[in-house]
């Protein structure tokens, strides 16, 4: 990293005042310590560090209120000095409320960095940070991608890293340097708020992108890098009721085998931060958990970057959690527990307890310097210490340009996922009379979902009017289109009006779904489709015409009644701007679909169980009980190509690294469609001493067709890819027979 001549500068003097303290200092700096961050430190004071370690949202030093700010947003000086002078802040985050264009937010990251460097006595820039989960949701004008779950359908690694890169060049355009992405929490429990977050319930896939979106966001120039943040360790996802913050109960075997892989592998491709989960586990909140965040973080996965709180998260272990009595206490556990930096967000009441708590000695200043270096180290990485700490808006030339829009449209299009195809009802013919109907029929709020442009997304006003929703995109292909709303998410409108529209058409597109939302405000009792849906499909289907469900959602939402009937069914989760036509794309077959559930799709509320699950949970062959019987299986997804797969061969090796196995696999397209076909490998394990699951994917590769082709798909696994979490947690290996499984396709193997 380039060192600027304001830190050669800042480092000279510190260098020079070093020389003169107590050699005793200087010993106590760990090997491999960055000596211009231990020359800061030094000099650092008790509050300065404190200030490091403090992180305000935005509204606290802009005109207004919190959360009731003036419009346009502008910074006030006075409330900008006292956080940056006064209290010493080293870090910002959100958008007060809603996205703004790239001049604004240059005006606001460069008031704030110039006070920063210019105001304070070690000229330490702040390091803001912001969500963008699926692309720079909070700048105008941005590239916006499906939501991560869509993303994950594409099952395309390449893909989720090239729109991390984009991502990322649009957010340090604007001067930000640090994301709060990607959520690698695992999706198991189809309830929770934020399913769509997620790279879906298979711990590897969620491993896999994980990692492709880390390296996509910090793996570039200094320019255009941010820092990436794994979220929300550990267990969030696994909250019992599905509701957002509530308890999860997580054995220590399914912590390690579910929910902790994701995290490790985005350790091993060197994620520099981490948000703390704002739940508790087995009845102790992450945050005020040393076992979590010390003794498996830090001592066992050997993190090093900063740890920040979520949102108000100390203040929440004394007001919801309850095991602090006093704030005082409760920001003595979180950072007793190894918190770095906290997401205060809204007061000074963090910065003043935790100086009162290093006064009375009961937190060191040795800790405070393991999350100052720690953060300084962040701010180091991601060049702010460089001169051009904020852009001009000359600079970044291809920010929301037509070649990351076709990334957005390709990855709509790699992710929309065709469950039923009955009739080869699909594609539609542009000579078709089609009626387009249903609430996310035309709503671009429902085509981005939540943090877009707002944080629950839902606010029209902020749409990019050159954008297409799906019965405009639809309508620009063929002129056989009509629409109307006729349902709404959970009310009818103008429904009468709509049926007999419905009438005179050949085909009907419901586009139903949910409204977008996440965290609390998404909480939900009931996986049913809203019953306004639901009834206005049944009329639909009343018609006696063939019935295209599209699905825009959050979450799976329960079809169960209606879903057998629907001559095709279409997952498009939430694709983004470019959804619309990416669907119109794929219904009128100018796309071939290839997306692949990365969740279980499933039929019934009471029975909400994952792809893989126990033998015991298989469907019971005498008395024919319900335990695994989705609507559509993790992996499910149709194409209109036919591809088929033959001549599975697996084929052992060894290396350096030990056993392995070769699995080959051909794969043949007859169609004249190019086909992006994501091939899943999965395992059995017949017999283990922990009970083993009834299936597991163990690889998964993408490759692209052509019309009318065949190719040979390779996949390596180790032998330790075979290996289980058993009951004490440890990952253990035993021979046996293990099934392969691509497609319709299996072959045993024994290995001893
Ligand atoms: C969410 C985080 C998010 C943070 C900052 C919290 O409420 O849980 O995922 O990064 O807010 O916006």
């Amino acid at each position: 990293m380039n060192c600027t001549k304001r830190f050669l500068a800042l480092f000279g003097l510190l260098a020079l005042a070093a020389c003169s303290m107590p050699s005793g200092s200087a010993s106590k700096v760990s090997a491999g310590a960055d000596p211009e961050i231990e020359a800061i430190l030094r000099r650092m004071t008790v509050r300065e560090k404190i200030g490091q370690m403090t992180q305000l949202n935005l509204d606290v030093v802009c005109e207004g209120e919190v959360y009731n700010l003036v419009e346009p947003h502008h910074i006030d000086s006075a409330k900008l000095h006292k956080a940056i002078v006064d209290y010493h802040v080293g870090s910002i985050l959100n958008c007060g409320g809603h996205a703004y264009p790239r001049e604004q937010w240059l005006q606001i990251i460069g008031t704030i960095q110039r006070f920063a460097v210019t105001k304070t006595t070690h000229k330490i820039p702040v390091l803001y940070g912001i969500d963008a989960i699926h692309g720079a949701n909070y700048v105008m004008g941005s590239t916006l991608f499906p939501q991560p779950l869509g993303q994950a359908a594409a099952f395309d690694r390449a893909l989720v890293e090239r729109g991390a890169e984009i991502t990322a060049y649009e957010t340090r355009a604007v001067g930000i340097p640090w994301n709060f992405s990607p959520v690698l929490d695992v999706a198991r429990n189809p309830l929770w708020s934020r399913v769509f977050e997620t790279y879906g319930e298979e711990p590897l896939v969620c491993a896999e992108l994980g990692a492709a979106a880390i390296r996509g966001y910090q793996d570039n120039s200094d320019s255009s890098r941010v820092a990436a943040c794994m979220k929300h360790f550990l267990g969030y996802s696994a909250a019992r009721t599905g509701k957002d913050r509530t308890p999860a109960y997580i054995p220590n075997n399914v912590l390690r085998e579910i929910y902790l892989p994701s995290f490790v592998k985005a350790i091993e491709n060197r994620a520099l931060t981490v948000m703390i989960n704002s739940g508790e586990i087995n009845g102790q909140p992450v945050h005020a958990s040393k076992e979590i965040l010390t003794d498996l973080l830090r001592n066992e996965l050997r993190f090093e970057g900063i740890a920040v709180t979520d949102w108000e998260d100390i203040i929440k272990l004394q007001l919801n959690h309850r095991v602090a009595a006093t704030l005082k206490e409760a920001t003595y556990m979180a950072i007793s527990a190894g918190i770095d930096m906290c997401m205060v967000p809204n007061d000074y009441n963090f910065s003043d307890l935790l100086y009162e708590l290093v006064q009375e000695g009961r937190i060191t200043e040795q800790r405070l310097n393991e999350s100052v270096r720690r953060i300084l180290m962040v701010k180091k990485k991601m060049g702010l210490f460089n001169d051009d700490l904020v852009p001009s808006i000359q600079e970044y030339p291809l920010f929301g340009s037509a070649t990351f829009t076709k990334t957005a449209q390709e990855a709509a299009e790699k992710s929309i996922t065709l469950l039923e195809n009955r009739k080869a009802t699909l594609p539609l013919n542009i000579n078709q009379r089609v009626f387009v109907t249903g609430p996310a029929a035309n709503s671009m709020v429902m085509l981005n979902g939540a943090w877009t442009r707002t944080w629950q997304g839902v606010d029209p006003q902020w749409d990019n009017a050159a954008m297409n929703t799906i019965q405009e995109a639809m309508a620009k292909l063929s002129s056989n289109v009509t629409f109307m709303e006729g349902c709404g998410i959970s009310e009818w409108k103008d429904a009468s009006a709509a049926l007999s529209m419905a009438q005179s058409a050949d085909v009907i597109v419901a586009c139903m779904g949910e409204w977008p939302s996440t965290e609390k405000p998404g909480d939900i009792d009931d996986l049913n489709l809203e019953a306004a849906q639901i009834s206005y499909v049944e009329e639909l289907l009343k018609l006696g015409k063939p019935v295209v469900l599209v699905l825009v959602e959050n979450r799976p939402r329960l079809v169960n009644t209606i879903a057998d009937r629907c001559a095709a069914v279409i997952m498009a989760y939430q694709p983004g701007d470019f959804g619309g036509d990416a669907l119109a794309n794929i219904l009128y077959g100018k796309v071939c679909p290839s997306g692949r559930l990365p969740l279980t799709y499933p039929r019934f509320n009471h029975s909400l169980l994952t792809y893989d699950h126990k033998y015991t949970e298989t469907l019971d062959q005498k008395f024919g009980n319900n335990a695994y019987l989705p609507q559509w299986t993790f992996g499910h997804g149709l194409t209109y190509a036919n591809v088929q797969y033959s001549n599975l061969k697996i084929t052992p090796g060894i290396n350096q690294q030990g056993d392995y196995y070769e699995v080959s696999v051909d794969v043949t397209n007859p169609s004249n469609y190019t086909v992006h076909e994501s091939t899943l490998l999965f395992v059995r394990d017949l017999y283990a001493t922990t009970t083993p699951h009834a299936r597991k994917l163990k690889a998964f590769v993408k490759n692209t067709l052509a019309p009318q082709s065949k190719i040979t798909v390779y996949m390596k696994i180790d032998r330790g890819d075979l290996k289980f979490v058993d009951y004490h947690g440890n990952h253990v290996w035993e021979g046996g027979e293990f099934e392969f499984m691509i497609e319709n396709l299996k072959q045993n193997i024994t290995i001893p």
